[in-house]
């Protein structure tokens, strides 16, 4: 039994050697004072909603995807064929005008700022598949329970 905890203790702690994971409060907070709710129409539980279904609110996460060669970066899984560069991604865009390892700095303000820039195309947030899946049109009142925001 002591032998389960111990490895069950070290499961735990590494992941924090692979990047920062938000709490949701945390995130909303940060998302926040830096004017996501709203911005565009769309409430902060949306941003909450997605970024935990992109990343699991992990600052680190990256998707690689076969079908461009592109990759998806960060807590909000923005990708470098449109978004950011990161030197290997065919015909890459950078709208954002950032190198994609960016986007997975445990400071969230640029993720956040390339969010705004990427929202701010016609298809909204429908750019987000993990909204358009599980968060469009749904109460997501849950998302943001509990969080202290008032003073923001
Ligand atoms: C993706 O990369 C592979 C391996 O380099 C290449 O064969 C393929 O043509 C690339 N696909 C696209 C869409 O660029």
């Amino acid at each position: 039994m002591k032998n389960l905890l111990l490895i069950l203790g070290a499961c735990l702690t590494l992941p924090a050697l692979d990047g920062k994971i938000f709490e949701k409060c945390e995130f909303a907070v940060n998302a926040k004072s830096l004017g996501m709710d709203g911005f565009r129409g769309y409430s902060l539980p949306n941003w909450v909603c997605t970024a935990f279904y992109e990343s699991s609110f992990n600052t680190r996460a990256t998707n690689f995807n076969p079908g461009d060669n592109s990759t998806d970066y960060g807590i909000l899984q923005i990708n470098s064929r449109w978004w950011c560069s990161d030197g290997k991604t065919p015909r890459s865009k950078n709208a954002c005008g950032i190198n994609c390892n960016e986007l997975l700095n445990d400071d969230i303000t640029k993720a956040l700022v390339c969010a705004k820039r990427v929202v701010s195309d016609p298809s909204g947030m429908s750019a987000w598949v993990a909204w358009r899946n599980h968060c469009k049109g749904r109460d997501l009142s849950e998302w943001i329970k509990g969080c202290r925001l008032d003073a923001l």
